[in-house]
């Protein structure tokens, strides 16, 4: 497995792609089904922005204070998909505002990965060696291993808090 912090982000951003499509596929009265894949999706999510939020952000914003604006933005996009995901975790899939919240939730989580990937993670690649890459990728898979995969865990609120205060 790759260490490189940006292989290991693009890894799950392919991992939380091939959940939205299985979600998009699945029948109109799939409701078990999509529940499913919610629950799945929020896992993933409450991991990957945790990761993110607590260790690549803050390592890349010291080491390349002119990506800040970036990074900015960032937290406040993971911040609407962090209080959609609080929210779908509390409801049921019979529910009439699931399949709708699950929609704006793929579209802006889709949004965010595709500004990463084209815009964000080059300007990253660019301004760190290859070492520095290295090293926040060994961080991330030994935070990974504490990580929340619930969003009312306290360290996924601390996370989702700490984005907003700075
Ligand atoms: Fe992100
Ligand atoms: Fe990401």
């Amino acid at each position: 497995m790759s260490e490189d912090a940006i292989v290991i982000l693009k890894d799950d951003h392919k991992q939380i792609r091939k959940l939205f499509r299985e979600f998009r596929a699945a029948g109109e009265d799939a409701r078990a089904t999509k529940g499913h894949l919610v629950e799945r999706i929020i896992e993933l999510l409450t991991v990957h922005t945790y990761l993110e939020n607590d260790v690549m952000y803050p390592q890349v914003r010291h080491l390349l204070p002119e990506l800040d604006d970036d990074i900015l933005e960032s937290y406040e996009e993971h911040h609407v998909a962090d209080v959609l995901c609080m929210e779908l975790w509390s409801m049921q899939s019979q529910d009439e505002h699931f399949e709708a919240k699950t929609t704006v939730l793929i579209e802006n989580v889709e949004h965010h990965m595709a500004e990463e990937e084209d815009e964000w993670f080059p300007k990253v690649r660019s301004g760190l060696t290859r070492t520095q890459l290295r090293e926040l990728g060994r961080a991330m898979i030994a935070k990974r291993a504490e990580a929340p995969t619930q969003p009312t865990t306290p360290s996924a609120l601390k996370k989702a808090l700490d984005a907003l205060v700075g």
